[in-house]
């Protein structure tokens, strides 16, 4: 007696892996495809049969890691490794991923009429790739991602069935086809490969287009208005391209579902549309560009904002007067760093407890350190270095001790650490932690004594009576004698103060009461 074949398939998508270091695992929704037979019924479809004998032989089968029951039987009552069947006998799933696949795949491979699934992801396929493959009618998924694939798209692709489309990480040249007749296509993954061209506009009839990945190609820009169609949108990876300059269109404010988007290279303004349309945001990165202007006020309504970076472009002004009105926010990374951002930094982060990177090194950031990080309890970096903050090291960063990995004020004009931060400081010396190049006044605590990291040095003038005066921080030892901004004293000698402070050293003046 034969069991019925019942076929499932099921998706899940795991939003961002996170990686300890925060990133979202190179960002990528994972969407898996899950499969699972329960019995057979009928042979297979000979003609199926064939071709899989031929893409067995023509992939080096014998040395696959598996190839369970391959050519022995029939594919579908043998159950063949990978092979998934209808109850008709046709075979529509062909699944081998991370199988140590090599060779090529067969034209023939286009004859298995009924194949709806076809995942050879993470192989050693070479050759190009066929424009018999974008024949086959049932097709739901392809992905041929991490191959080594080469050769070109065909002009047109009419696939009406197809959602996932993943050739990523091949070595496909050209251009996209500007004819898409695929309204079910929900994914196109094309990173890694070596496309050229612009984005064509043909691709703005796939209304039901959720990922788009094209980073890491030669695309150039401009980016197509018209993309302001592709309304079902979520996640779009534009970076490692040659946009040169590019900028959003005020267009793709109708791409309201977007959740995720990452760019380089982008010049002009932070648009506005991103803070007043893309209210699904949660990840936006956009960096080592051009942006100038300040962040604007209508970030403020991003209201699930996981990751915010910005860094290495232009940006200036200070952080938007609303920042602390964020809503007890979602917020898990800060990337502002290498701007020239103004101000002082808000002490609202009890507003952010899921907050566990903030990164705003080699900005224009004044005023003291927000006393509120102390709040975050998964904090795992502080990087403000190069910067001209004030005042102490709160004693309330001891919460941190047990979470915190790095912890960089160099650089700054900080001049005094707090009692009750020891274990904080032993602590974090074992892990990142780096201090100089701020005038530290005297005496230090002894913990601070013999420390590879986390060193940290004082004037023997400087001591917070004599911050008041410059005048008694000249006369009270020899060598002490650089002091700026009425307030700071440093030790050093009469070519400069010991560290590479971030201000020029023509702002510190030695040993001269007249010039402090
Ligand atoms: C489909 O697309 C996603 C991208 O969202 C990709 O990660 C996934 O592995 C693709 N393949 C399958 C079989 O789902
Ligand atoms: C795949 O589906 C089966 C049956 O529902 C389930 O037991 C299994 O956990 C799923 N595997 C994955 C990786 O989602
Ligand atoms: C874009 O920038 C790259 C790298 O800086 C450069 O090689 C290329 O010529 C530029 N292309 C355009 C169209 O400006
Ligand atoms: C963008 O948001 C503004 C303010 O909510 C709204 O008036 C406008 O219609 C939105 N635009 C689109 C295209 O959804
Ligand atoms: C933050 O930005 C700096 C560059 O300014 C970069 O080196 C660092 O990797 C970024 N960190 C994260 C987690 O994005
Ligand atoms: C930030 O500081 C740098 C270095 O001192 C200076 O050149 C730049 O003009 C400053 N930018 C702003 C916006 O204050
Ligand atoms: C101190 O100031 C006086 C008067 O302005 C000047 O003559 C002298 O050269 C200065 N000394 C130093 C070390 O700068």
């Amino acid at each position: 007696m034969r069991l019925e074949l019942l076929y499932f398939f099921f998706y899940s998508m795991t939003v961002y892996i996170l990686e300890t270091n925060g990133w979202p695992q190179q960002g990528k929704h994972e969407l898996r495809w899950n499969h699972s037979y329960t019995g057979i019924n009928k042979p297979s479809n000979p003609i199926d049969k064939e071709v899989l004998e031929e893409f067995y032989h023509s992939t080096a089968g014998p040395a696959w890691l598996n190839n369970a029951h391959w050519l022995s039987g029939d594919p579908c009552e043998s159950k063949w490794y990978g092979v998934g069947c209808n109850p008709s006998g046709d075979v529509v799933e062909l699944d081998l991923s991370n199988n140590l696949l090599a060779g090529e795949l067969p034209d023939r491979l286009s004859n298995m009429k009924n194949l709806e699934v076809l995942i050879l992801r993470h192989n050693a396929i070479s050759g190009t790739i066929s424009p018999l493959l974008f024949t086959m009618k049932a097709l739901r998924v392809i992905d041929l991602s991490y191959n080594k694939l080469s050769g070109s798209f065909p002009p047109q692709i009419e696939l009406p069935f197809l959602t996932n489309l993943s050739l990523s990480n091949n070595q496909l040249e050209g251009y996209l086809p500007n004819h898409w007749n695929c309204l079910n296509l929900e994914v196109i993954s094309i990173s890694s490969n070596m496309l050229q061209g612009v984005l064509p506009n043909g691709l703005s009839t796939l209304s039901s287009l959720k990922y788009f990945d094209v980073s890491e190609n030669f695309f150039i820009g401009p980016f197509p208005k018209e993309y302001s169609s592709l309304t079902s949108l979520e996640t779009m990876w534009l970076f490692t391209n040659r946009f040169n300059n590019s900028i959003i269109p005020e267009s793709w404010n109708k791409l309201v579902k977007m959740k995720n988007f990452q760019a380089d290279s982008l010049a002009g303004n932070l648009p506005e549309l991103i803070g007043v349309n893309w209210s699904d945001l949660e990840v936006l990165i956009v960096v080592d560009g051009h942006l100038t202007g300040d962040i604007p006020e209508s970030f403020c309504h991003l209201k699930k904002l996981k990751y915010l970076h910005l860094f290495r472009n232009s940006l200036s002004g200070p952080l938007p007067k609303c920042f602390c009105d964020l809503p007890t926010s979602s917020l898990v990374s800060i990337n502002l760093s290498y701007n020239q951002i103004t101000g002082t930094v808000p002490d609202c982060f009890d507003n952010f407890r899921d907050l566990r990177y903030f990164y705003m090194e080699n900005n224009n950031l004044t005023g003291t350190l927000p006393r509120s990080l102390s709040a975050c309890k998964h904090l795992y970096t502080i990087d403000v270095s190069n910067n001209y903050l004030v005042g102490s090291i709160p004693s309330l960063y001891a919460n941190l001790k047990d979470t915190l990995n790095w912890f960089e004020l160099d650089n700054n004009r900080l001049n005094e650490i707090e009692d009750g931060l020891e274990d904080f400081i032993v602590t974090l010396s074992t892990k990142f932690c780096s201090l100089y190049g701020n005038p530290w006044s005297c005496p230090l605590p002894n913990y601070f004594s013999g420390k590879e990291y986390c060193t940290a040095r004082c004037s023997s003038c400087n001591t917070l009576e004599q911050h008041s005066s410059c005048e008694k921080c000249l006369t009270s030892t020899s060598n002490c004698g650089w002091c700026a901004d009425g307030r700071n004293c440093l030790e050093g000698y009469t070519n400069g103060p010991y560290y590479p402070y971030h201000c020029d050293q023509s702002e510190w003046v030695f040993g001269n009461k007249t010039n402090c």
